[in-house]
C-alpha cells in the first residue's frame, strides 16, 4: 500500500512537472500575440523623410510653424492615436503635394519628391496608421 503510495507521490509530481514545463513555454508565445504594432520607419523611407522633410520637422528645427505641426525625432514618444493621426496627415500632404512647399523647393529643387519616393512615402503612412489602428 505504501508503496502505491509513494509511487503515485512520484506520478503526480512529475505530471506538475511536466505542466509547469508547458505553462511556461506557453509564456513567450502569448507575448509575441499581444505585442503591439510599433512606429517604425524603414531605411528607405527614412532617407525620403530626411532628404525632404526632417529638415523642418524635427523638435530642434528653426522652422518654427514646421515644428509645431510636426517632428519626425518625436513620433514613437507620441500616444498611438496621435501617431496615427500625423500618419494620416502625412499620407494627405504627400498625396496632394503639399509638402515639401513650394517655396522651398524653388530654392532646393532636389527635394523634391520623385513620383517613386511619394508613393514610397505615402504607402508606409498609410500601411503603418492601418496597423496601428486597435482593430476593435
Ligand atoms: C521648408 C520646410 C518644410 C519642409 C521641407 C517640409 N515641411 Fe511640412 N510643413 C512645413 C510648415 C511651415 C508647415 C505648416 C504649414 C501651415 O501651418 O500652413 C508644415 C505642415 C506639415 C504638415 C501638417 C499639415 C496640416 O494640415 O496640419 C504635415 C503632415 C507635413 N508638413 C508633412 C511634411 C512632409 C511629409 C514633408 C516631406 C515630404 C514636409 N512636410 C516637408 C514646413 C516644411
Amino acid at each position: 500500500m505504501r508503496r502505491y503510495f509513494i509511487l503515485m507521490l512520484i506520478v503526480v509530481a512529475g505530471f506538475l512537472f511536466v505542466n509547469f514545463n508547458i505553462a511556461d513555454n506557453n509564456i513567450p508565445q502569448e507575448e509575441v500575440k499581444t505585442e503591439k504594432p510599433q512606429y517604425h520607419v524603414p531605411d528607405d523611407v527614412q532617407q525620403i523623410i530626411d532628404n525632404s522633410c526632417y529638415g523642418c520637422h524635427n523638435s530642434e528645427s528653426k522652422n518654427e510653424k514646421g515644428k509645431k505641426k510636426l517632428q519626425f525625432d518625436k513620433m514613437s514618444d507620441l500616444k498611438t492615436y496621435k501617431q496615427v493621426g500625423s500618419l494620416a496627415d502625412i499620407a494627405d500632404v504627400v498625396t496632394e503635394g503639399d509638402m515639401p512647399p513650394e517655396k522651398f523647393l524653388k530654392k532646393y529643387p532636389e527635394r523634391q519628391l520623385s513620383k517613386e519616393e511619394q508613393e514610397k512615402l505615402v504607402s508606409w503612412a498609410n500601411n503603418l496608421a492601418k496597423q496601428l489602428t486597435p482593430e476593435d
